[in-house]
């Protein structure tokens, strides 16, 4: 039985949903139908439970549903949260956005409190179809998304990482405008040096937590992935912090003159990139077929799953995995069903059809999704 869990879940002019109820259990849930039934809304409600723009990443008023002439959406659930009581009523958690006013709104349990707030109350994890090319593809979505692994372990991560960046920006337009100041440029080589460095931990604290999920979660018989930071991480000194600091301050100081004529920094946290390999293969995951890359990427979102559960005071995360399952071979889907089945944490996955889930047989509950409507079908 899951420990955490929706146990309802209503949407209101959200997207295609002029309003929709689905009540549920704790059991992971499958949502299917056509492409462009709904499925995706639905994960994006929920992924709106928790700070920020949702897994669309879109502004706020953009779900708001075209047909309605209201100013707003809606989405309600009952979550029913770890540590809490057996038999305890589930927590009413509830967001929306008006857009007469113009802001975000959040209700715990009937009260109105900041947006932050939710992450206290709700963690989330999820996947979608645009992260298929993760591995293949481009550096900096790649290093986003680990950042954003990195985020939900350690929560100041965020705040270095701008702080890194804000000093980086400033020292360029130093450098850009030939300052010849050099106590200024000097000013915010320290404060890239000391929010780099902590950057710089997380991650690799973050890497090592993936690690030894995917080292100790038994054989499951899904992919294993040995994964590495790369751009700056190969020579960085472990463990302590000052040490860090001190050689990425070298390594930025040095950099200044090549940094100056390129009109960009060359090195330091920013360059980073994660490098995933395929352990049974011990080749990178970017080389394998794309059904493989899948399976490696499903691997490491379940591993940051138990990661963040293991994680002392707070809920399992909530999982949402949209079209997790497109590219998996029948034995591999079968896998990941055992797999979430075993999660702390409820699992929400999406696919056009209703067979690509028979594994799960009655360990899930079922909704059938079309134009606007969703059907219990267990
Ligand atoms: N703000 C909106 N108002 C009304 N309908 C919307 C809005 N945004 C998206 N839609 C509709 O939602 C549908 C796509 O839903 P989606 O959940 O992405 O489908 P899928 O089941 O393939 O995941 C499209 O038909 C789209 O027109
Ligand atoms: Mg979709």
């Amino acid at each position: 039985m899951n420990e955490t869990a929706l146990l309802s879940l209503e949407l209101t002019d959200f997207r295609s949903y002029k309003h929709v109820h689905l009540p549920l259990d704790a059991r992971p849930v499958v949502l299917y139908g056509r492409n462009g039934a709904g499925k995706t809304n639905i994960l994006e409600a929920i992924s709106l439970l928790v700070p920020g723009r949702g897994l669309r990443r879109v502004r706020l008023d953009v779900p708001i549903r075209r047909e309605a002439n209201g100013q707003g959406w809606a989405v309600h659930a009952q979550y029913r949260h770890a540590g809490g009581e057996a038999g305890a009523p589930p927590l009413p958690i509830g967001t929306g956005y008006d857009r007469t006013r113009g802001n975000r709104i959040v209700r715990i349990d009937g009260v109105t409190v900041r947006p932050l707030t939710l992450a206290d109350h709700i963690r989330l994890v999820w996947l979608t179809p645009e992260q298929d090319r993760l591995f293949a593809g481009p550096r900096a979505p790649r290093l986003r998304f680990f950042d954003r692994l990195t985020l939900s372990l350690h929560p100041d991560h965020g705040r270095n990482a701008n702080a890194y960046e804000k000093a980086m920006r400033n020292r360029q337009r130093l450098l850009d405008e030939g300052a010849h100041d050099a106590t200024w440029i000097a000013g915010c080589e320290r404060e890239m040096a000391s929010a780099g460095a902590r950057v710089m931990q997380a991650r690799a604290d973050t890497l090592a937590q993936l690690q030894y999920e995917i080292e100790n979660h038994g054989d499951s018989g899904f992919p294993r992935a040995d994964l590495t930071l790369a751009g700056g991480y190969e020579d960085a000194p472990s463990g302590d912090e000052a040490d860090l600091e001190a050689a990425l301050l070298g390594i930025i100081e040095q950099s200044r003159p090549r940094d100056c004529a390129a009109g960009r920094a060359l090195c330091g946290p920013h360059r980073a990139d994660l490098e995933v390999g395929w352990r049974a293969k011990a080749m990178p995951a970017a080389r394998s077929s794309t059904g493989e890359q899948k399976a490696l990427l499903i691997g490491l979102t379940l591993a940051h799953a138990r990661a963040v559960a293991a994680q002392e005071g707070g809920p399992a995360p909530l999982i949402l995995l949209d079209e997790a399952c497109a590219h998996l071979d029948t034995e591999r889907r079968a896998l990941l069903i055992e797999e979430i089945c075993a999660l702390k944490g409820q699992a929400w996955l999406s696919g056009t059809d209703a067979s690509l889930f028979e594994a799960f047989g009655d360990r899930a509950q079922y909704f059938e999704v079309s134009g606007g409507t969703v059907q219990s079908r267990n």
